[in-house]
């Protein structure tokens, strides 16, 4: 029972947005932005779909897998910046591929998809003999859900796609997830506006402040609040998974924590009693980008050779639900 990683693969839109970008557009500094989030620069998409990204980085994946298409069983994409309201990502990149044995499946956790995706991965290989080989996709769009006027969010996302094809393997991954679903109005946006053809306009707009600080569109964060939480989850999840795996945080080869903000991350390492030479951090180039923040660290690991087989790499993320989940895996 367990699985192994098979191959990885990453893709980062062109287009570059520097701190010194975003002073010709909201009342910012590149020195308030490294100060407070580590970061120096983001990829973002200029109208590039999240299932082309995401393609990108399943097709790399899949190259660096060595396996064929027809060879994948089961495609989970992670996303909170879907294309279509349907059909799934997943059945776009399916087609796409020409994966025409493997079944898919979006699921919508946040900056913690990639670790969700992961655990969801390692129980269908564990409980379903007819599936080997699984690719997980985890390809954003943050940006176009981020208000360019609100200098408080928009400096800090960035848009990309990490991938990965899991197999069948001999070692078990042990997961910690969880959620707090109060905290679910402190990050959030809207998808579409619930009106149809009876719609009464004013009666729509009284049933559309379900939550206390409706921004339309554009996403809401009370960014101090998911602050805290995210200083205390992070830790918690990574030593819950850690315990089931019999290990200590500090007996990792490697972490790979959400690249949300470098305080968030050193805080967390600190909390863990983990150096921070032991956790990777691509925060400086890249922003926030949700879900993809984790695979394309891993990919950039293994591309570097600063991780190797048999290694136990912690994986640990948090997000907008508010959402949590850490998983232990050796590669
Ligand atoms: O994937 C999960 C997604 N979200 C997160 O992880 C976000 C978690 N939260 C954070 O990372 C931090 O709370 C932020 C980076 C969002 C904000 O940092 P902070 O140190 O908590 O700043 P703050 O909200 O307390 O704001 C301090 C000051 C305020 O000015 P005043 O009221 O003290 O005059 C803000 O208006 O900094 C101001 N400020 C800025 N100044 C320059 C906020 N954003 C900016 C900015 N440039 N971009």
């Amino acid at each position: 029972m367990g699985i192994k990683i098979l191959g990885t693969g990453m893709y980062l839109p062109e287009k570059v947005v520097t701190n010194e970008d975003f002073t010709k557009i909201v009342d910012t500094s590149d020195e308030w932005i490294t100060k407070r989030t580590g970061i120096k620069r983001r990829h973002i998409s200029q109208g590039e779909y999240t299932w082309v990204m995401g393609l990108k980085a399943a097709t790399s994946a899949i190259k660096n897998a060595k396996i064929n298409p027809l060879e994948i069983d089961m495609i989970i994409v992670t996303t909170i910046s879907a294309d279509f309201a349907y059909p799934s990502m997943a059945n776009v990149i399916q087609g796409k591929l020409g994966a025409n044995n493997a079944f898919g499946i979006d699921i919508c956790c946040a900056c913690a998809g990639f670790v969700y995706g992961l655990d969801m991965a390692q129980r269908y290989i564990n409980t379903d003999s007819d599936i080997n080989n699984v690719l997980i996709v985890s390809s954003e769009n943050v940006t176009k859900t981020v208000d360019y006027t609100d200098r408080s969010t928009c400096v800090l996302f960035g848009d990309g796609a990490g991938a990965v094809v899991v197999t069948r393997g001999e070692n078990q991954a042990y997961s910690y997830l969880g959620a707090d679903g109060t905290g679910a109005e402190l990050l959030y946006a809207h998808l579409y506006p619930a009106n149809n053809g009876f719609t009464d306009e004013n009666v729509a707009l009284e049933n559309s402040k379900a939550f206390p600080n409706e921004t339309g569109r554009y996403m809401y964060m009370e960014g101090q609040d998911v602050y805290k939480f995210a200083i205390s989850a992070m830790p918690y999840a990574m030593e819950k998974a850690c315990e089931k795996a019999g290990l200590k945080p500090k007996d990792l080869d490697c972490i790979i924590p959400h690249q949300a903000n470098i305080r968030i991350i050193e805080t967390a390492a600190k909390r863990m009693n983990v150096d921070m030479d032991k956790v990777f951090v691509n925060i400086q180039d890249t922003g926030n980008i949700s879900s993809a923040c984790i695979p394309v660290c891993l990919t950039q690991l293994l591309e570097q050779g600063k991780i190797k087989s048999g290694d136990k790499v912690g994986m640990v993320g948090f997000g907008s639900g508010l959402i949590y989940g850490a998983i232990v895996i050796t590669v």
